[in-house]
Parts: structure tokens; C-alpha cells; sequence
């Protein structure tokens, strides 16, 4: 049973402010917190400030307390309706961190208990960045992906392997600068050198690359254009379709996330009629939500989603939003977001609902996602890899 529920201002990796909630129940405490994003598509969850979201906690923890934690579902049932909709009651800060202690409550930090067939998702490894998250580049992520990798901790081992022979690279030219939000490296090389440099350590690998283009932060609604600053270009979205297409073809592109704004679900299945192979995610396009995801499927917009449930609000909605993509044949990416904490719940959902799973390769943050994986794999019988 569900005793109390606590609240603390804390910081995240981007030292702002963020929640950490603690339910304590009659078997122990368990602690959810919450990410924020940097580059905040315009569909997503209300957010509101820390100050307030723990007023707001003081005043609805009553409806919790009392309530059986093994009643996951009817605690996030009742999370949802307090918060109104786009969470504008609550904010996803809280329904994140909520949520995320609910999980660990009922499972009692076992992520297994929900999930019969337990594979586990590649881990997609943000190695090099740039445009809002800090970086030389004005595409926001490059990826290394371990398609080939049999276990899990191959897998991981392979993209830090990856992001260090980058690094090195970068050093040797004297063009290392450090990491950015997503403990990405951060050199002043531009998008066609950095991809290059990434196309050579990944075929030293036998590693796949991924872009993460977060076209929404480029597009400029007045203009009608595309906007690379670093770069000093513009593209129409016409242009933006051939440069995309050229950047598939040049550097054998495996991912493509957001490479188009967050309402031309059209260019998007453009691509998708170009070329059927490759992953054409969506992130600031669906904001993990169903009803823009069924919008995706009518124009046949992309095969893969990005989920992120602080999109939506909580965890419970972000499961339910990987159900209804799987069942659609749309491949699953449970995401971090650039300003981190050391909740590993991601992992958890990633199990059973993941393809893959996407964060960056080093820094406390984003190993507590990764070294969450591995110990799961090693404490299970018979673990494996997902099949893609
Ligand atoms: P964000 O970026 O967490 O800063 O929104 C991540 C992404 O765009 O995938
Ligand atoms: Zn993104």
C-alpha cells in the first residue's frame, strides 16, 4: 500500500532544475525522475516549473496514498485524469517521475514482471552533435548502431569503442572540443566532414550510422525554408528532400530521424516512397502520440517512431503508444532526452517494447540506461536480442 509521496528539487545533467519523486509503500522506497528536452517539439505534454510541480504533488498525493502499488494501471489511470489534457494539471516533469516510481513500486524495480518474451533493443549511440544541444554541426545527432552485435553488452561495447576511435580522430587534427548535453563529442568540423569521419570508424566497425537532423529546430516558418546556419544555407523543403536523399546515398545512412518539420508529414513519406529499406523515424512528428501517429500511417509518413514518454506525459501512455506502433509494424526507439538524470526506467519499457533504445554512449546519465541493460541481461535465463 501506497504510505506517502514525496517531492525534491533536484538538477539534471544540464544542471536545471527537475523532480525526484519517492513513493514510499510497506516495501520500501522507489524513486522516479524526470528529463527535459532541449529541442521541445511543439506537440508535446504541457511542462511546468519545478516550484510549482511540487505544490501541485503536496496537494494530489492523497489520492494515492491508501491505494494498492501493485494496481499500476488504476494509479497511472488516475495520474492522467488529475492531469488533464496535454497534462496541463500536472506537467510531464511530474507525471515522468510519478509514473516512473509507480513502475519500480508495483515491479518492485524488477522490469520483467510485465513482459513475457524479454528481447532486448540495439542501443542507438549518439556519438557526435551539434545544433541545440551544443556543437559545430547544425544536424543535432550522428548515431553508431550495432545492428550485428549478439549480446547486449557487445552492443554497448562496440559504440563506446566507436565514440573513442572518434575522438581520436577529432584530436589528431587538433579539432576536439569536448562533449555537449548528450555527452556527444563536439568538434568544429561541419556535417559532411563529421559524417566522413563517422562513415570510416563505423565500416572499421562493421557498425551502422544514424542522423538525427531535428528538422523543426532548422525550419524557418516565415522564410518557408530550411535554415543551416553554420553552414550559411537555405533549402526549401523541396531542396531539404534531395539534400537528405544525397546524405542517404553518400554515406549508406541506415536512420533517419526528423528529417523534415514537425507538420510535413508529406515530405516525409516522400522519402518513404524513395526508399524502403532504411529507417524514417519520427520524433517532433508524433510527440508519442497516437493520434499523430495514426495520421503517420495515413500518409505512410515513416516505418519507425521515436517514444519519449515525457512527450505525452507519463509512462503508462508511452507503453501504450509502443503497443499500438509495434501493432502497426512501426519499429520503436525508447529515447533519453538531452537533459538527463540517473532514472533508468527507459531501459525497462525498452524490454519487450523496444527495437532500439537511443542515448549517448558515455557519462553517468546515459550508462545508468545502458548498465541497467546489462545487469538485466545477466540476471535472466536465456536472454536475447530483438529481432529487426
Ligand atoms: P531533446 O532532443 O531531448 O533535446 O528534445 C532529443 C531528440 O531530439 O531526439
Ligand atoms: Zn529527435
Amino acid at each position: 500500500m501506497i504510505k506517502d509521496i514525496l517531492g525534491f528539487k533536484i538538477f539534471n545533467s544540464r544542471g536545471e532544475e527537475t523532480i525526484l519523486v519517492k513513493t514510499i509503500t510497506d516495501k520500501g522506497s522507489f524513486y522516479g525522475s524526470a528529463p527535459s528536452g532541449a529541442s521541445v517539439g511543439k506537440y508535446e505534454a504541457a511542462t511546468l516549473n519545478i516550484t510549482t510541480s511540487l505544490k501541485i504533488l503536496s496537494k494530489i498525493k492523497e489520492n494515492f496514498i491508501g491505494l494498492r502499488e501493485e494496481d499500476y494501471e488504476v494509479l497511472e489511470e488516475l495520474l492522467i485524469q488529475l492531469a488533464g489534457e496535454r497534462f496541463k494539471n500536472i506537467g510531464s516533469h511530474l507525471g515522468f517521475a510519478l509514473s516512473s516510481s509507480f513502475l519500480k513500486a508495483a515491479t518492485l524495480n524488477k522490469p520483467y514482471k510485465y513482459f513475457e518474451d524479454i528481447s532486448f533493443p540495439y542501443p542507438i549511440g549518439n556519438v557526435v552533435g551539434g545544433g541545440a544541444h551544443g556543437g559545430g554541426t547544425d544536424i543535432q545527432e550522428f548515431h553508431l548502431i550495432p545492428t550485428r552485435a549478439k549480446t547486449i553488452k557487445e552492443a554497448i561495447e562496440m559504440n563506446i569503442e566507436g565514440i573513442k576511435r572518434i575522438k581520436e580522430i577529432f584530436k589528431s587534427y587538433d579539432r576536439f572540443f569536448g562533449k555537449n548535453d548528450e555527452n556527444a563529442l563536439i568538434s568544429d568540423f561541419d556535417d559532411e566532414k563529421t559524417l566522413e569521419i563517422i562513415s570510416r570508424v563505423a565500416r572499421s566497425l562493421d557498425l551502422k550510422i544514424g542522423v538525427d537532423i531535428a528538422a523543426s529546430e532548422l525550419w524557418d516558418p516565415q522564410k518557408g525554408k530550411y535554415v543551416y546556419k553554420k553552414l550559411g544555407k537555405e533549402a526549401t523543403p523541396g531542396e531539404q528532400l534531395d539534400a537528405i536523399k544525397e546524405l542517404i546515398n553518400k554515406w549508406n545512412i541506415y536512420f533517419v530521424e526528423d528529417p523534415f518539420h514537425e507538420d510535413d508529414f508529406k515530405k516525409f513519406s516522400e522519402l518513404r516512397k524513395w526508399k524502403r529499406r532504411i529507417l524514417i523515424c519520427g520524433d517532433d512528428l508524433f510527440a508519442t502520440n497516437i493520434k499523430r501517429l495514426k495520421e503517420g500511417l495515413k500518409y505512410d509518413s515513416c516505418n519507425s517512431t521515436i517514444v519519449k514518454p515525457n512527450q505525452i506525459g507519463n509512462i503508462l501512455l508511452g507503453m501504450r503508444y509502443s503497443e499500438f506502433a509495434i501493432k502497426n509494424d512501426i519499429k520503436t526507439v525508447i529515447s533519453h532526452r538531452s537533459g538527463e538524470t540517473n532514472d533508468w526506467i527507459i531501459s525497462d519499457i525498452s524490454l519487450g517494447l523496444g527495437n532500439f533504445v537511443k542515448t549517448g554512449v558515455w557519462g553517468g546519465e546515459r550508462l545508468s540506461k545502458l548498465n541497467r541493460l546489462i545487469e538485466i541481461w545477466d540476471s535472466i535465463d536465456k536472454p536475447k536480442m530483438v529481432k529487426n
